[in-house]
């Protein structure tokens, strides 16, 4: 699915780049990608921390993956070559955001490794990836969406964490413990990276 099939296609080069957005904007983007269970946090923390960028003065927009699945990935299931492709849209939709200087903000759970670091490479290193590393069976206990409770029924075939893999990132810029800190502080943390990555 992913293969280009645009060989006479060539890129157009446009004068006015990324630098020349953050010279005028007041403002530098990165990509902040959540990764994680249903119902670790990630939609939760994602949107308090994007409240909190916009009262900081700062243009931000939030993919987040339940909403990207109305639309721009609505002919996806959820199959293991279905959740690639979701990535490889939702990657290069972030990119774009990143290259308009837009504070990008990703949460969908992403289970794939391979596939969130083909994300890091298209972005580099404004690429942070966020661990939302709340124990399976809390997330199972607050079932948001009662969707565990599908999945434990049979209603929901491949389901992270039940009858699909969740692979944890290796070296996540930041993790977060939901089960031991409250919204509020791993919205902190994640602004105490920004500012000290020179984002804020
Ligand atoms: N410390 C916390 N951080 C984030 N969510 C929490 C926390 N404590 C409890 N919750 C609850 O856990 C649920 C997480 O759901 P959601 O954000 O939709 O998860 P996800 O987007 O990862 O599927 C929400 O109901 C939220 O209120
Ligand atoms: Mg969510």
């Amino acid at each position: 699915m992913a293969e280009s099939k645009s060989e006479n296609v060539v890129w157009h080069h446009t004068s006015v780049n990324r630098d020349a957005r953050i010279r005028v904007s007041g403002q530098k983007s990165a990509v902040l990608w959540f990764t994680g269970l249903s119902g670790s946090g990630k939609s939760t923390i994602a949107n308090a921390l994007e409240l909190r960028l916009n009262q900081a003065g700062k243009l931000s927009y939030l993919l987040d993956g339940d909403n990207v699945r109305h639309g721009l990935c609505s002919d996806l299931g959820f199959s293991e070559t279905e959740r690639k492709e979701n990535n490889r849209r939702v990657s290069h939709v972030a990119k774009l955001l990143w290259d308009a200087n837009v504070m990008t903000l990703v949460s969908f759970i992403s289970p794939f490794k391979q596939e969130r670091d083909i994300s890091r490479g298209l972005i580099g290193h404004d690429f942070l990836e966020v661990f939302v590393d709340t124990p399976f069976e809390i997330c199972e206990t607050r079932d948001p969406k009662g969707l565990y409770v599908k999945a434990r029924k049979g209603e929901i075939s491949q389901f992270t964490g039940i009858s699909s893999p969740y692979e944890p990132p290796d070296h996540p810029e930041i993790t977060l413990y939901t089960d031991k800190e409250s919204v509020d502080e791993s919205v902190e943390r994640i602004v105490a990276l920004l500012i000290e990555r020179g984002y804020l």
